[in-house]
């Protein structure tokens, strides 16, 4: 049993709780109103518990931030003390939304989140993964036609073990999971956001990934 932390108790961090909660973890959701009990994550599983963010990430040995990607970075290197020796899980996306509010444009073209974070946050292990998919796809691989694929990106290698059993407690098989290599990777899966806007455009808000079809 591992101690996880996620920051941010949206589609995303709800989703995630909710499984890793099942698979065994001991799951805390770093929210930014701790006693609002009419937050939609309230309910999703009474063993999940709820802290303010900063409590979030101190108490547990992995956090995952399943916060807004445009303003992760000043967010997380507010809790540098809190991060330091952790193991942090980046699945956020840091776009620029159009005015229907899909990403429209990269934060930080020709670099990444994951890459800011890792520079700005030393002593923490940065992993990306799992930000090239609908939320529901993360917990529920499984469910597509195809399988889909979760890229991990990361310059410790034992850090990406450790992503890759919880992507497997998350029921990700082995062959799903893609280690592209060291953080700089990230910028490729963080410009992967891109295509989304367009597929829910033309399909709707359905499940779906981005695979690599070998
Ligand atoms: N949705 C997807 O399918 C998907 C897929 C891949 C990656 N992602 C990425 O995952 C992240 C979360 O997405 P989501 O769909 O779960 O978003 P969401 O449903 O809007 O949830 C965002 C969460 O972050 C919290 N939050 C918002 N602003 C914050 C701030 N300034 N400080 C601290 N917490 C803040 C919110 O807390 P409050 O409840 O207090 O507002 C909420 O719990 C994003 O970076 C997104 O790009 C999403």
């Amino acid at each position: 049993m591992t101690s996880i932390g996620i920051l941010g108790a949206g589609r995303v961090g709800a989703n995630l709780a909710g499984k890793l909660s099942v698979a065994g973890h001991r799951v805390t959701l770093g929210v930014r109103n701790p006693e609002d009990t009419a937050a939609p994550a309230a309910g999703i599983a009474p063993q999940i518990a709820f802290a303010d963010q900063r409590t979030t990430a101190r108490t547990a040995d992995i956090v995952i931030n399943a916060t807004p990607g445009d303003s992760s970075l000043d967010r997380l290197v507010g809790l540098r003390t809190e991060l330091s020796g952790k193991l942090l899980v980046d699945v956020s996306n840091a776009t620029r939304d159009t005015d229907d509010g899909l990403p429209g444009d990269l934060c930080y073209p020709g670099s990444s989140l994951a890459e800011k974070l890792q520079a700005a946050l030393p002593d923490t292990r940065v992993v990306k993964t799992l930000n090239t998919m609908l939320f529901m796809v993360m917990t529920a691989p499984e469910t597509l036609a195809v399988p889909p694929t979760a890229y991990l990106s990361g310059d410790d290698r034992n850090a990406k073990e450790t992503v890759t059993r919880l992507l497997g407690d998350l029921g990700w098989q082995p062959g799903w999971i893609e280690d592209l290599g060291g953080i700089t990777t990230a910028r490729a899966t963080e410009a992967m956001v891109l295509v989304v806007p367009h597929v829910l455009r033309r399909h709707g808000f359905r499940p779906f990934a981005v695979s690599l079809a070998s």
